[in-house]
């Protein structure tokens, strides 16, 4: 009595090596319309399919004779210290996939210590999430870097309010997304599943009705969406780094590091917010070249080791894992979460001996074959 539920006991089916092998039994773990919702691409579902195609059109060259002694996937970024490039990409509502959310998730995250970024979106307040994490780390004696993703809210006190509790809750960066001010109106989630961080704001009205004859130019919604000068005044406004997620033409890229964005997320939200744009990894050696110097991430399709071996070669710094998280969350909660980041980190030190490279300074351009013109 008092004392709180112990975890169910949780099996990974043991025929799971891949992340296609989560997916494939996260169907049967996540019910039908949040599946959906998960799954989905805008409209039909080019850009989602075009994330996946990038990825499959490049070859890496295998470099056998390199020396591996000494090799590690450790990276710094933004006075951070990495473990290896794979962080928990921020994702909204993690309690539709299972009871523990993204009180799992991070935790899985530290233990395997991969970066986490929260979501503003999240079903457990961020400073819960904070908890877990640090409980997680102090417990392992393990841990990673983590960041809190911000949304603009309708007020900018309210999106100040959520920048300081991250600061007081140890968040290590702000992640402000920038991609998804505008968007189609979602599912509805059910009870039981809220934006707990936004208790108590006004709701963000961030969806458009398309299809029922409203309008986003000349509205309200259309005045919150993110501006240069919000960007200033968030610079301004914390001094923790400052990270623009959403991003894929480089001339922005550059303009919002010139104005104090110490990294950039070359991101299409993972196909979710329009369609027929281009996939993060054909953009990225031109945004590479346009931000020569700052960190670089990339997220939309990373599903194998090799993926994340391609953007790195092109210029990435690091990679955010969407769904294939949810995936395996889904299927066997931190456990789950778990198991799937270290399949990933395991098949990218695979693929690193393959290309001769002892750790990730050594990965370049010259590391892909070639780029197979559509
Ligand atoms: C997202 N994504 C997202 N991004 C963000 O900045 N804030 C958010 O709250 C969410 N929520 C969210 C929910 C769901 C269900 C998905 C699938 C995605 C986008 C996410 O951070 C990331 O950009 C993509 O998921 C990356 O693509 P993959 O890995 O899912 O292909």
């Amino acid at each position: 009595l008092g004392q709180p539920p112990r975890p169910a006991h949780v099996r990974i089916p043991g025929d799971i090596a891949t992340c296609a092998d989560y997916e494939r039994h996260a169907v049967h773990h996540v019910e039908a319309g949040a599946w959906r919702h998960i799954q989905g691409g805008c409209d039909q579902g080019a850009t989602l399919a075009h994330n996946r195609a990038a990825f499959d059109r490049l070859q890496l060259l295998p470099r056998p004779f390199a020396d591996l002694r000494g090799g590690h996937t450790r990276l710094r970024m933004l006075g951070q210290a990495f473990e290896h490039p794979l962080l928990a990409a921020p994702v909204a509502y993690q309690c539709l996939v299972h009871p523990e959310g993204e009180l799992a998730s991070v935790r899985a995250a530290m233990a395997l210590q991969a970066g986490y970024v929260a979501s503003t979106l999240s079903s457990y307040t961020l400073e819960e999430i904070a908890v877990a994490a640090r409980e997680a780390a102090r417990e392992l004696v393990r841990g990673a870097p983590l960041w809190f993703q911000l949304y603009s809210q309708p007020a900018r006190e309210h999106t100040l309010a959520l920048v300081r509790r991250a600061e007081a809750a140890g968040y290590q960066a702000i992640v402000w997304t920038v991609d998804a001010a505008v968007k189609r109106a979602g599912m509805a989630l059910p009870p039981g599943v809220l934006a707990a961080n936004l208790r108590g704001y006004p709701v963000r009205r961030h969806t458009s009705q398309a299809g029922q004859g409203a309008i986003i130019l000349g509205t309200p919604l259309a005045d919150a969406a993110p501006s240069l000068a919000e960007l200033d005044w968030l610079r301004a406004g914390t001094s923790l780094p400052l990270i623009v997620k959403g991003l894929l033409d480089p001339v922005q890229a550059a303009e919002a590091v010139a104005r104090g964005a110490d990294a950039i997320v070359v991101s299409n939200h993972g196909g979710r917010v329009m369609d027929g744009v281009p996939s993060p990894l054909d953009v990225l050696p031109a945004v590479r070249a346009a931000v020569p110097e700052a960190p670089i991430l990339l997220d939309s399709g990373i599903r194998w080791g090799t993926d994340v071996a391609k953007a790195l070669a092109l210029g990435a710094d690091a990679v955010l894992i969407g769904r294939p998280l949810l995936h395996a969350l889904a299927v066997g909660g931190m456990a789950g979460a778990a198991h799937l980041l270290h399949l990933l980190r395991a098949e990218l030190e695979l693929v690193l001996a393959q290309l001769g490279c002892p750790n990730l300074g050594q990965l370049a351009p010259t590391s892909v074959w070639r780029v197979q013109k559509d």
